[in-house]
């Protein structure tokens, strides 16, 4: 079994004050050795130097929610992956449901980036997942494989270590709504096979594979269990102190019963 990474994004949400507060909470309940899971935050971009420094004795590391695919130049409003790197950051949310749908970003778009951010060193958290219509259609599965396609043509085994795959299906984003253990379950081995068929079964095995979209503390114990959910990136859960550290609790009495 892959370790378990819990995973918030935090989205527009949280400036450098508040962000600042979260994060101490966070540090004072999860010190350096606390914890033998994975965990990361994903603050806005604004905000990420004060979330580092204010974790800086645990060992919970620091994502940006993007990235542009240059290092530096006349591209306003972006930020590159060497600074993202400078400030302290470990990994890259990229292809957001949320940046596919409001900011135009295409499958050939999210390949570059996701090639850019594991060139430089750092993890990508590819977020990949079907619209209501098209589940409904019995089309989930080829949209998910047509997303992953896109960005492993452009990866070899090599990347495996540094990919994290996240499966958001979009009609249980922010709805309350979530996807049944099963259904999870069935998408995250179907994608599992993809990365196995791409490079090897070593390699697609060891990809953590991230449920998101609605988990919480009431269903993240079920979601967790299932075979190939290595994980969860969440969305409003995260945006609290004491409903992301009993998310990080429900993973480590997962780990230490397994
Ligand atoms: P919610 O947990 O708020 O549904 O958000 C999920 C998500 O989009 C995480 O990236």
């Amino acid at each position: 079994m892959n370790r378990l990474l819990i995973a918030g994004n935090w989205k527009m949400n949280l400036g450098p004050t508040e962000a600042k507060k979260l994060a101490a909470t966070l540090a004072k309940r999860w010190p350096s050795g606390s914890f033998t899971n994975q965990v990361v935050v994903s603050p806005p971009a604004l905000s990420v130097a004060a979330v580092v420094q204010e974790l800086a004795a645990t060992d919970i590391d620091v994502s940006v929610q993007n990235v542009h695919t240059e290092d530096s130049g006349a591209y306003t409003g972006e930020i590159s992956t060497p600074m993202v790197k400078d400030a302290g950051c470990r990994y890259a949310i990229i292809g957001h449901s949320e940046r596919r749908e409001y900011f135009g970003e295409d499958d050939v778009l999210v390949a570059q980036k996701t090639k850019k951010v594991i060139a430089d060193g750092l993890t990508a958290i590819l977020c990949v997942g079907e619209k209501l219509e098209q589940r409904k259609a019995g089309q989930q599965e080829s949209v998910v494989k047509k997303q992953l396609d896109a960005v492993l043509d452009h990866l070899s085994e090599d990347d495996a270590s540094h990919l994290v795959v996240a499966y958001e299906p979009v009609w249980a984003i922010g709805t309350g709504e979530t996807a049944s253990p099963q259904q999870a379950q069935e998408m995250h081995k179907f994608i599992r096979n993809v990365l196995k068929q791409s490079w090897s079964e070593s390699a697609g095995s060891k990809v953590q594979i991230l449920y998101g979209g609605s988990m919480k503390p009431a269903n993240a114990e079920e979601l967790l269990s299932q075979e190939d959910v290595d994980g969860g990136l969440i969305g409003g859960a995260s945006l609290k102190a004491d409903s992301f550290s009993e998310l990080i609790e429900i993973a480590e009495s997962l780990t230490t019963d397994g």
